[in-house]
């Protein structure tokens, strides 16, 4: 199944708990809004395009839910779930664009119902263009594969990441398609493991070479010569600055050292046109995430931690940016992406 979509028989927000990978692969029911809110917060739910249909369909929950009688008293009920899910991540755009998206689109509705309805197609929209979207950054970033070429991603994004097929691994699934031959290597991206939880879990289902690498060899794995190209994706992109998964700096870092392509891939949904570095809020997540491995205690229970989810590369860093209208070489004008 897709990682998030809608079931029409319970009226819920059905998606792939991401929390239980690799060891077991469950689908869960969000039939109420609290329950979606946790399911982001928690990263049930996560990566940037899969919460773009999240806040979506998060919207389409709430006008589906709300017993309002007039057009007035729904708005006022979504634009008090929009504030609650936006709320539970703060720098994956995607997000507030999906739930955005679709309050705007329920501004042409002539009663209640319409409003749910036009939330819900808006939402099954979002998700759906999602999917295109992929195909066309896959289509277009497979160009910029060799045959042979090993691949080091970071994080997860991948299909589970986004509501199928994947931003960076859908360019890795492309060129695959296209006849190449591609290696990659998944970086385990503490403190919660999506590469190795994750990454390495979707592409070996779909039987795509992978070899799983803590965050800490990548740099010399590729002063081995291991690595042909850095590809990851991204939780927003500014005029300055690619926010992704913390350890994306480091490796943009190395790749530039040891002249390596690093490429973003991402839609153009993840493209903040107004935002700069300094103005975004790095989300800071639960110092227990780091004392912990799992259910395990690895650190003081007391020690201080810093836990920052995100940071941010320059542009400076970044080859190209694959998006569904192409690539962008820096230096990179945003108004030109959105022509
Ligand atoms: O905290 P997460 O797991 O939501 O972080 C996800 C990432 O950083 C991904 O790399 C990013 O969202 C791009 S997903 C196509």
């Amino acid at each position: 199944m897709r990682t998030i979509d809608w079931n029409e028989e319970s009226n819920s927000v059905v998606l792939v708990d991401q929390t239980l990978l690799p060891q077991e692969y469950r689908v869960i029911e969000c039939k109420t809004l609290s329950s979606l809110c946790e399911a982001i917060q928690s990263l049930r739910i996560r990566g940037a395009p899969a919460l773009g249909a999240a806040g979506g369909f998060g919207i389409a929950l709430a006008a589906s839910l709300s017993s309002a009688k007039d057009i007035e008293s729904i708005m006022r009920d979504l634009k008090v779930a929009a504030k609650a899910l936006k709320s539970t991540r703060p720098t994956a755009v995607n997000l507030s664009w999906g739930v955005d998206r679709v309050l705007n689109a329920v501004s042409d509705a002539f009663d209640v119902q319409g409003i749910r309805d036009i939330a819900l197609q808006e939402a099954r929209d979002i998700a759906e263009e999602d999917v295109e979207t992929n195909k066309l950054i896959g289509k277009h970033g497979a160009k910029l594969l060799k045959d042979g070429d090993t691949v080091l991603t970071h994080c997860n994004a991948g299909r589970l990441a986004c509501v199928d097929w994947g931003t960076a691994l859908g360019v890795v699934r492309s060129a695959i398609a296209d006849g190449k031959e591609i290696k990659v290597l998944a970086c385990e991206t503490r403190p919660l493991n999506q590469g190795s939880r994750i990454t390495t879990w979707e592409l070996m289902q779909d039987k795509i070479p992978v070899t799983l690498i803590a965050d800490s060899m990548a740099g010399w794995a590729m002063r081995q010569g291991l690595v042909n190209s850095v590809l990851v994706g991204a939780d927003r992109i500014t005029q300055d600055v690619v926010f992704n998964k913390i350890g994306t700096y480091t490796h943009s870092v190395l790749a530039r050292e040891h002249e390596i392509p690093f490429y973003v891939a991402a839609p153009i949904s993840t493209f903040d046109f107004k935002g700069w570095e300094g103005s975004i809020k790095i989300e800071m997540r639960n110092p227990d995430e780091l004392r912990f491995a799992g259910c395990e205690q690895i650190a003081p229970k007391d020690v201080p931690v810093y836990n920052p989810a995100f940071d941010a590369t320059p542009m400076e860093n970044v080859t190209a940016l694959i998006t569904e209208r192409g690539v962008f070489y820096p230096p990179i004008l945003l108004d030109e992406v959105l022509v």
